[in-house]
């Protein structure tokens, strides 16, 4: 049976307090299940607090939304990957949309930063997606495709074996309109067909992100393409999160 992977990419939400206030009323609700895997990505200063709350909980990683790639010095703002796993990650987003649209971050330092997250024992989530423009001009798979080489074509498949890719459509995100189920399996096949182009293992997880909620996620998940879901306005309310990692069984 596949297993689903759900994660929560909190973005700037949560401080410390409503980190633990979350956890502690999601664990009240949702218990470990088979098959299930859950990730959160707390806003750097929450790591440690969502860590700690979940503490032990063998269904759960947490990990960062950002790392730089170098191991420490003056890089005033930034978090290495040594420190965030010092906080709790056990992996990292990496190349998310905001990263690379509002943030200006290029194909070569999310390549930096899946180095530094592999070489550091963390796990990375990729996460890859067209434009709009890009989309309407038929270039989405010329587009991931080139985000997955760029960011994946000098590591080792020993180290890829340890990735996780997300395929967020740039245009599906915060604004409530999510790719078909069919379309977006239809890109889930390009990543695989590049993946294995790279030489990673066929196992590499490959979710989908992008206005995903409560009322869309069955259909999507009902594409075997599909290894989960990154989910980041519908992960905020803990009842909420609850109820949408519940529908997938
Ligand atoms: P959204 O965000 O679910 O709010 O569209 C997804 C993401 O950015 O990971």
């Amino acid at each position: 049976m596949r297993r689903l992977i759900y994660a929560a990419n909190w973005k700037m939400h949560h401080g410390p307090v409503a980190a633990r206030a979350f956890v502690e009323r999601f664990n009240s609700v949702v218990q470990p299940a088979d098959g299930r895997d859950l990730w959160f990505f707390p806003p750097a200063v929450s790591l440690a607090a969502t860590a700690e709350a979940f503490g032990a909980r063998p269904d759960v990683r947490v990990g960062a939304q950002n790392v730089y790639w170098a191991a420490k010095g003056a890089f005033t703002g930034e978090c290495s990957v040594a420190l965030a796993a010092e906080a709790g990650a056990r992996g990292a987003l990496v190349g998310h949309s905001e990263r690379r649209h509002v943030f200006g971050e290029t194909d070569a330092e999310t390549a930096l930063k899946v180095a530094a997250l592999l070489e550091g024992g963390l796990t990375p989530m990729l996460c890859v997606g067209e434009q709009l423009s890009e989309r309407e001009a038929g270039h989405t798979e010329a587009a991931v495709r080139r985000q997955l080489r760029a960011a994946l074509a000098e590591r080792t498949p020993e180290q890829l074996a340890r990735l996780m890719v997300a395929y967020e459509p740039v245009w599906a995100i915060g604004t409530g309109r999510n790719a078909t189920p069919a379309d977006a399996a239809a890109v889930h096949r390009v990543i695989r067909h590049e993946l294995a182009a790279l030489h990673a293992p066929g196992d590499v997880p490959v979710l989908y992100g992008g206005s995903v909620n409560a009322g869309n996620v069955l259909a999507l998940l009902a594409e075997p393409e599909l290894d989960g879901v990154l989910v980041g306005g519908a992960s905020l309310d803990p009842d909420g999160w609850a109820e949408l990692v519940g529908l997938g069984g």
